[in-house]
């Protein structure tokens, strides 16, 4: 069996190219890894690798990590500009160091000294992310625009895999980190038990540590839809009980059989997926609760 789920719409790429590796017996680190680079490419894709949101400096600092079930491994870089595939200097922090995390110009000198070839602003930068900054930078209303590219795998070895991209939340402050290279937050994973991976604003879902916590319940014995169902509720009340409004939060995740489900707190949230006998399509997934019909209510 194998099977494969990734973040919104513009992922159905990332499964596709996920089912030609899986399907032949491919590895789910691989699958991730090449599924999304084409969505880190994708320059129409504005919150995920180039054309993705600008920082309030007008800079294009990407986050991303990947996370391997079987050895609980993971590496993460953040705020790292002028490379067009983070994830995969992510997957060399991961297999080529002893370590987890690299920030910024020591992700960037890292990634260097590992061959990745730089991509220079002009090609990163997409003509309608510099309008888009210009429109909105000087503007007092709230940026809008934060969400990721969450990406879970099954190979047909019994590994799970996740791994996850973003350009960040539109307009942060440069070197503000979100979720998504937050283990726990952004992602987690475990051969044998399952893995979660989140979208969303990245402050609400780190607050309430929402991946690890759906992999924890489906450890406990829940099914994938309960364990994402009772943690999207939960993080959504427990913000509103410490006096917060909770912005967007969704998550979506896969048990050790391939299983999957996602669940929301807003409207238009889908995922892609694919899976033996099923073949690349998207699932809408309606809000369990609605932010927006609660806060007008
Ligand atoms: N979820 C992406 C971010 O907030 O950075």
């Amino acid at each position: 069996m194998w099977s494969m789920i990734a973040t919104w719409p513009f992922s159905l790429q990332c499964v596709e190219k996920g089912e030609e590796i899986l399907k032949g017996g491919g590895r789910a680190l691989d699958a991730v890894e090449r599924g999304i680079h084409l969505v880190e490419t994708d320059p129409t894709v504005d919150c995920v690798g180039r054309g993705g949101y600008l920082n309030a400096d007008g800079e294009l600092a990407l986050d991303a990590a990947m996370m391997d079930g079987d050895t609980l491994k993971m590496g993460v870089v953040a705020c790292v500009r002028g490379f067009e595939h983070p994830v995969s200097i992510a997957r060399a922090v991961m297999e080529k160091t002893k370590h987890s995390i690299l920030v910024g110009q020591y992700a960037e000198s890292f990634a260097r000294r590992m061959g990745f070839q730089e991509a220079p602003p002009e090609y990163m930068i997409t003509d309608h992310a510099r309008l888009k900054y210009e429109a909105e930078k000087d503007k007092a209303t709230k940026p809008s625009g934060h969400d990721t590219i969450g990406c879970v795998a099954l190979d047909q070895a019994g590994s799970l895999c996740v791994a996850t991209s973003t350009s960040g939340a539109n307009l942060r402050l440069p070197g503000r980190v979100g979720d998504t290279p937050i283990i726990g937050s952004g992602f987690y994973v475990q051969s044998g038990v399952g893995g979660a991976a989140a979208t969303g604003l990245g402050e609400d879902i780190m607050r309430t540590c929402c991946s690890f916590r759906v992999v924890d319940l489906m450890r406990r014995g829940l099914s994938a839809q309960d364990a994402v169902n009772e943690v999207v509720l939960t993080a959504h009340y427990t913000l509103k009980q410490c006096g917060l409004k909770p912005d967007c939060i969704a998550l979506v995740c896969m048990d050790a059989r391939g299983n999957t489900a996602g669940a929301c707190n807003h409207k238009g949230f889908a995922y892609a997926c694919a899976r033996e006998g099923e073949a690349p399509h998207l699932v809408e997934v309606p809000p369990i609760i609605d932010k927006d019909e609660e806060q007008e209510g």
